[in-house]
């Protein structure tokens, strides 16, 4: 059986799709699989309809690979895969739907705005701004709604610093998230779905050197400290897990998914974001969690394989 690892893609995590792809496949030989690495493109439903693979892992992030299309594309053709569902990247790729899909089930988020480019115009600049402090206080941070890797982000500690900040933030994309910025410990959790339903693995605590895990931080080894299992006390540890395996069911994820979260000096774990295709580079935080579940990236992945071919 042959199992393709589909990677690269069109959108500006590209390279990291790619480490991730590498790294992967490589995991997934190492456990006697036959892989074969796909430079996902324009031209994928092509391939896939002439040279089917009897299954496929999604390892692209950003874009196409995380907003639906590549799964459409592969429950169309019937191949079975690993990854969330076309339904559920829909209902996770978009932050803030996914931000108050999560609210909803009672898990605290930090305060957020939502404001599309054109309210600028419509509103007027300065107005716009000066309300999005006025709610949400200083620092904040900015998101594009969808985005990975931290592409775009900036965290704004004073109201001069805005203009300049949005006009980054809107370079990837149409929309921006603005949120409260908690400080606190910075922790990932992935979650992997096994017989008995989804898993939180040890929480991955991110301490960046420079104080924001920017795309620098996150791909330049060296440059973040990362304490696996995180430095928690018992009952932050627990809130955590459920908060990342409540945010798997709640946005109907699928396999596997990575839940960012902080928690704040008061004890409040808030939720941030989900990545639904979560990073698999040497630096990334789920292969960090996988190892210190006492277990392999290969194994992990190789079960997924096996519970998407049934
Ligand atoms: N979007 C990157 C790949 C991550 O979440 O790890
Ligand atoms: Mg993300």
């Amino acid at each position: 059986r042959t199992v393709a690892v589909l990677a690269g893609g069109l959108s500006h995590e590209r390279d990291v799709s790619l480490r991730s792809g590498r790294r992967l496949s490589a995991a997934l030989r190492g456990v006697g699989l036959t892989v074969e690495e796909w430079d996902t493109d324009a031209e994928l439903l092509g391939r896939l309809r002439d040279h089917r693979p009897d299954a496929a892992v999604v390892a692209l992030h950003g874009g196409e690979g995380e907003n639906g299309s590549v799964q459409t594309v592969l429950e169309m053709l019937g191949v079975p895969y690993v990854g969330t569902t076309s339904q559920g990247c829909r209902r996770a790729w978009d932050k803030p739907t996914a931000k108050a899909l999560v609210a909803q089930a009672d898990f605290p988020t930090p305060e957020w705005v939502v404001l599309p480019h054109s309210t600028f115009r419509e509103l007027g600049a300065q107005a716009v701004l000066d309300a999005m402090v006025d709610r949400l206080g200083l620092p904040l941070i900015l998101k594009p709604d969808q985005g990975g890797s931290a592409l775009g982000t900036q965290v704004v500690r004073d109201a001069a610093e805005l203009p300049a900040a949005m006009v980054g933030c809107f370079a990837y994309g149409d929309t921006v998230l603005a949120e409260r910025f908690v400080e606190g410990v910075e922790v990932a959790v992935t979650v992997v779905e096994r017989e008995g339903g989804p898993e939180a693995l040890p929480a991955v605590e991110i301490v960046p050197e420079s104080g924001v895990y920017d795309y620098t931080a996150r791909y330049t080894a060296g440059l973040t400290d990362f304490f696996t299992p995180a430095r928690l006390d018992p009952s932050a540890a627990k809130s955590v897990a459920e908060l990342a395996v409540g945010a798997h069911r709640v946005l109907g994820l699928r396999d596997i998914s990575r839940t960012d979260a902080v928690v704040a000096a008061d004890g409040t774990v808030y939720f941030l974001e989900v990545n639904l295709s979560p990073g698999l580079t040497e630096t990334s935080t789920v292969p960090m969690a996988v190892e210190a579940s006492g277990t392999s990236l290969g194994a992990v992945f190789a079960d997924l394989v096996v519970r998407a071919l049934r």
